[in-house]
């Protein structure tokens, strides 16, 4: 049954910018450095640090050039930003960024929504921006939202799913990363859906990023990993949700995945005691009950 587990699993975390980006309070500059700090002495390599997006759309991303110049990087760190069109990328450029995750969606309204453009118009709009990246020698992710479905239209078919990831894929990005935007997906339709995205995308070039809404992330990641998908994506203390998917929770705890790919003898490289600190840290500064159920077990 668990014959295909990969035997070493990437953490992507993204608590920094999903987690912090639908935050109605506003979150000091120290706070942010900090929390990004205590996540790489906990051993995680990649750490989604901001986003260049219109401070309009999301106010609470407004200070990632300011994150970005007085981050103290580690070498053995990755630090991605997200980017969604041309003037992103130029930011990102000038900040000396290494890493940019391009985001797109497999539905049209959460497009529409998110990002203000068809699918069409956002795949020719990543176009030159992934272009120039590649020239610059900036590594892109590309993330696929709503791929077990959408606020606004329900189920997304793993077709559509699937067309959006190959078309990201061949755009230059080198890892695709499958978003429960909303939470919504089970297990058999998790499986289904990675069957259609397998087909078009190589499966060690994806990543699945949950959101735990309906309390299912734990159970989706392990068909992920029992498929052979090696990065999954969450965020500290559960922290995360998109101000464009109202009602959506925070993405899956890391402390719980890191507890459940200990469990399992699943290589991480992530201390979880260090993990559950920061995850305490974050929660005090939000004045928030922590989103992670290991937290609450874990002596720290
Ligand atoms: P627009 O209004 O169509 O863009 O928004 P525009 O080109 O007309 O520009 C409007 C204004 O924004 C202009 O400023 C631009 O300069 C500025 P003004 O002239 O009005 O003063 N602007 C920018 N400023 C900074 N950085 C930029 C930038 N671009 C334009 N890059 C746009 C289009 C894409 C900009 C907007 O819709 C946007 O910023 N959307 C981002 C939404 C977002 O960040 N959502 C959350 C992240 S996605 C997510 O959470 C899902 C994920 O976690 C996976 C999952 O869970 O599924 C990744
Ligand atoms: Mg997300």
């Amino acid at each position: 049954m668990f014959e295909n587990l990969p035997t070493k699993v990437k953490i992507v975390d993204v608590a920094p910018r999903d987690g912090l980006q639908n935050e109605s309070q506003s979150i000091d500059l120290d706070t942010k450095l900090e929390l990004i700090h205590m996540l790489e002495d906990s051993g995680l390599s990649v750490i989604e640090v901001g986003a260049f997006v219109s401070p309009k759309w999301v106010p609470q991303m407004a200070d990632t050039a300011e994150i970005l110049k007085q981050l103290e990087y580690k070498a053995n760190v990755n630090y991605p930003v997200l980017v969604p069109n041309m003037k992103g990328l130029e930011l990102a450029i000038e900040h000396g960024v290494k890493e940019i995750a391009i985001f797109g969606a497999a539905s049209e309204s959460f497009s529409q929504k998110n990002i203000n453009c068809s699918i069409a118009e956002s795949l020719e709009r990543f176009a030159p921006v992934c272009e120039l990246a590649g020239q610059e020698n900036i590594k892109i992710r590309g993330y696929v939202s709503c791929v077990l479905g959408c606020p606004y239209e329900g189920e997304i078919a793993p077709k559509q799913v699937s067309m959006v990831a190959e078309k990201m894929y061949n755009l230059g990005c080198y890892e695709i990363s499958l978003g429960d935007t909303i939470g919504t997906g089970t297990p058999i339709k998790t499986q289904n859906m990675l069957n259609a995205v397998v087909d078009v995308v190589p499966l060690d070039k994806l990543a699945v990023h949950f959101h735990d809404t309906y309390g299912q992330a734990l159970a989706n990641i392990l068909v992920a990993l029992q498929m052979g998908i090696a990065v999954i994506d969450s965020s500290v203390a559960g922290l995360g949700g998109c101000p464009y998917a109202k009602g959506a929770s925070g993405n899956v705890a890391t402390e719980d995945v890191v507890y459940m790919l200990d469990g399992m003898g699943i290589d991480t490289g992530i201390n979880l005691k260090a993990l559950c600190s920061a995850g305490q840290f974050i929660s005090g500064k939000l004045e928030r009950a922590n989103g992670s159920k290991v937290a609450f077990t874990t002596k720290i």
